[in-house]
């Protein structure tokens, strides 16, 4: 099979998404797949061919390993040149068996890439255009989560509209401090703040309005926070939890790609076995909830009354160093390679 490796893109989760991609590709069995890279720029150009590997790590011997010439050749990275995908430059996507698009945040993670590829009738790893675009937004996600009987932290939404309607004493009365202040459309805490004081507050919506028209003002939740990977279309499984321990204030961009001392993954979490159970139920309950497909991570602050609280699903989780969805399959018996093949597997059955 042939399988079109998608990444990078004009989102502001581009770099997360080559750390994501380089991974992924060092995963997929290459006896199995042929893999075609295709990178997005962060203007949003598309380099399908020769020049896919200017986008991951051009130092990495085993990507240098490609050729050079202009009639549009992908490449299986150290690979014998008989692996090789010819294309003739311009029809690559049609050659291609499957997609699997390991771009995060706006236009790869929210149905908008999704959408093309189904227009173009080539069969992708992960959620569809639906279960895309509402899990991408927060504030959409958190509705259909609160009809499925799910819960959800107490938040307000506004946009750029009805921005001038914010007023911190209301929110604060309500709400309580700390407030999270978030674009409802991103990834990885990017434009996330927590704030503290109205000081704080009117700079932290500044900030989030930087990144979308619509952001939410969220309560803080006290709990522990937890991570469970879902894999499968109509029967999704759970994997065993993980856990999230932040240092610092909270589980910051910063602290996840940046700072490696930023937060501890404890794998598998510390939880009994009821715990554990409910917390896949509701990781599978929301998955269903927001017609999820394929794959997703869903993260749930568990307080101390037991309580389960959906903090958000991410339907292209990171498959970085650091990040959970992976290795919470790897510790539930399922290795990076044979994760990969599920999911492609799952895109074309
Ligand atoms: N949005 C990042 C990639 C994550 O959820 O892992
Ligand atoms: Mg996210």
């Amino acid at each position: 099979k042939r399988v079109g490796l998608i990444f990078g893109g004009k989102s502001a989760e581009h770099e997360v998404s080559l750390q994501s991609a380089k991974n992924v590709l060092e995963a997929i069995d290459k006896d199995k797949y042929e893999v075609l890279l295709i990178g997005i720029d962060k203007e949003g150009k598309w380099h399908m061919h020769d020049s896919s590997h200017f986008l991951l790590n051009a130092e990495d011997p085993k990507l240098i390993a490609l050729n050079k010439t202009n009639e549009g050749v992908a490449f299986v990275p150290g690979e014998t040149q008989n692996k090789l995908v010819k294309t003739d430059g311009k029809s690559a996507l049609g050659e291609l068996d499957v997609i699997f698009p390991i771009l995060h945040g706006t236009l790869g993670e929210d149905g908008s890439i999704q959408g093309m590829l189904r227009v173009a009738e080539i069969p992708f790893v992960g959620s569809s255009v639906l279960g895309s675009a509402v899990s991408m937004d927060k504030d959409i996600a958190k509705r259909l989560l609160r009809v499925a009987g799910l819960k959800v932290a107490d938040s307000y939404t506004f946009t750029r509209a009805t921005r001038e309607n914010i007023s911190f004493e209301d929110i604060e009365k309500s709400l309580g401090l700390p407030l999270f202040i978030k674009p409802a459309n991103q990834g990885s805490s990017v434009g996330v703040s927590k704030v503290e004081s109205k000081e704080e507050f009117n700079a932290a919506v500044t900030e989030a309005f930087k990144y979308d028209h619509k952001i939410l003002i969220e309560e803080a939740i006290r709990g522990r926070e937890i991570e469970c990977s879902i894999l499968g279309n109509e029967y999704p499984k759970a994997s065993i939890p993980g856990e999230i321990i932040a240092v610092n204030d909270f589980y910051s961009y910063e602290a996840k790609y940046i700072d490696e001392h930023g937060a501890t993954l404890q794998i598998p979490a510390e939880l009994n076995e009821k715990q554990v159970k409910e917390i896949q139920d509701v990781a599978i309950q929301a998955f269903q909830a927001l017609n999820c497909e394929g794959m997703a991570r869903v993260d749930v602050f568990l307080t101390e009354a037991d309580e389960i609280i959906i903090n958000e699903i991410n339907t292209i989780p990171g498959f970085t160093k650091i990040s959970m969805y992976p290795k919470l399959w790897e510790h539930s018996g399922i290795s990076y390679s044979d994760l990969i093949d599920q999911l492609i597997q799952l895109a074309i059955e």
